[in-house]
């Protein structure tokens, strides 16, 4: 019988194999049971320190940052300054240049100021040897009669009044009464006493007041009062010429006019038209409103009222819409050869 054939390399060979193999992760698990636990610690420690030096190498760069950012805005800032001064400089330097003008025309100035008063001084030296060697021509009114109202002062500037006859004509129409229609359409229907206080009649007669003051003593005068009529203020001189060296008779005038009041006299507009003139009463029939005042149709001959807007017509004064319905009077025109237009006004 033969012999069963033995078998090295079976169960026995494999035991040994994994007994080295158990063996040796034994040797190693003691190992690292040894020295493996002391390892780890080293690590996290170096990792915090390169995590520390990170930050800190970051927070290093910021800081690069800033202080970059702060020398970018330094140097702007100086480049404004230079550009700030450099203005002031020329602002300066301006300045002084207008001040040198102006030191210069100063001194021109003064030099013209000293001029003149020397030319004043030698002018006044001139008059008071001129007034000493001029003959005594005239004796002024003023020495008999002398002006006081509303100050002193000369009505007509310039005004030389001399002659041996002097006429003296005053307006006395109610057109005195103000210095518009309205006013004096106004004032016309007050009493007596305002009308006399009316600024512009009180001007009047204060004016010639202040011309008889100039009346030589050897001239003669007249006043003469118009308005629808004419006549002499003092009543009863018609024709007569009065004594101008007599103060009881300057006075005598003035005060005849002080009392008389103004009134009368009609107020017209005078149009051109169609190549003829019309003249019509300045006073509307519907309110007395001022009727020339307004607006005026050139093509249709046609006047406009300007207080309620009437129309009338320039030729014949009839009201050609309401509110007025009666005609405002119209007058004739006339053109003389010389180129007067006269408006023939009936008494
Ligand atoms: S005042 Fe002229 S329309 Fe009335």
């Amino acid at each position: 019988m033969p012999r069963r054939k033995v078998e090295f390399f079976s169960l026995s060979f494999l035991d040994v194999v994994c007994c080295g193999f158990g063996a040796v992760i034994l040797v190693f698990t003691i190992l690292n049971a040894v020295f493996g636990g002391s390892y780890r610690p080293v690590t996290d420690e170096l990792r915090g320190e390169v995590d520390k030096l990170e930050e800190e190498v970051l927070e290093g760069h910021q800081d690069l940052v800033e202080l970059r950012n702060s020398v970018r805005e330094t140097a702007h800032e100086s480049v404004l300054a230079s550009g700030l001064s450099r203005r002031l400089i020329e602002t300066l330097t301006e300045v002084q240049e207008e001040l040198a003008t102006y030191e210069a025309s100063t001194l021109a100035k003064r030099e013209h100021v000293e001029k003149l008063k020397t030319d004043i001084k030698t002018l006044e030296e001139e008059m008071k040897r001129l007034s000493a060697a001029a003959p005594a021509e005239e004796t002024p009114g003023d020495r008999l009669r002398s002006f006081v109202g509303d100050g002193d002062r000369q009505y007509l500037t310039g005004l030389k009044v001399g002659g041996r006859r002097i006429l003296i004509l005053v307006d006395t129409s109610a057109s005195m009464l103000g210095d518009d229609v309205v006013n004096v359409v106004r004032r016309r229907n007050l009493a007596d006493p305002m009308k006399l206080r009316s600024p512009k009649w009180r001007q009047a007669v204060a004016t010639v007041d202040w011309i008889t003051t100039q009346f030589p003593r050897d001239s003669s005068f007249q006043i003469y009062g118009f308005s629808t009529k004419a006549g002499t203020i003092v009543p009863g001189t018609d024709g007569q010429w009065l004594d101008a060296g007599s103060r009881e008779v300057l006075d005598g005038a003035v005060q005849h006019l002080r009392k008389l009041v103004p009134a009368g006299g009609r107020m017209v507009g005078v149009y051109s038209c169609g190549g003829a003139y019309y003249a019509i009463e300045d006073r509307c029939s519907h309110d007395d409103g001022p009727l020339c005042e307004g607006d005026w149709e050139p093509e249709l001959c046609i006047v406009v009222c300007p207080r309620h807007g009437s129309r009338f017509d320039l030729q014949t004064g009839i009201p050609m819409t309401l509110p007025a319905f009666e005609s405002v009077p119209t007058y004739p025109v006339t053109v003389r050869g010389d180129g007067v237009v006269v408006v023939e006004v009936p008494d």
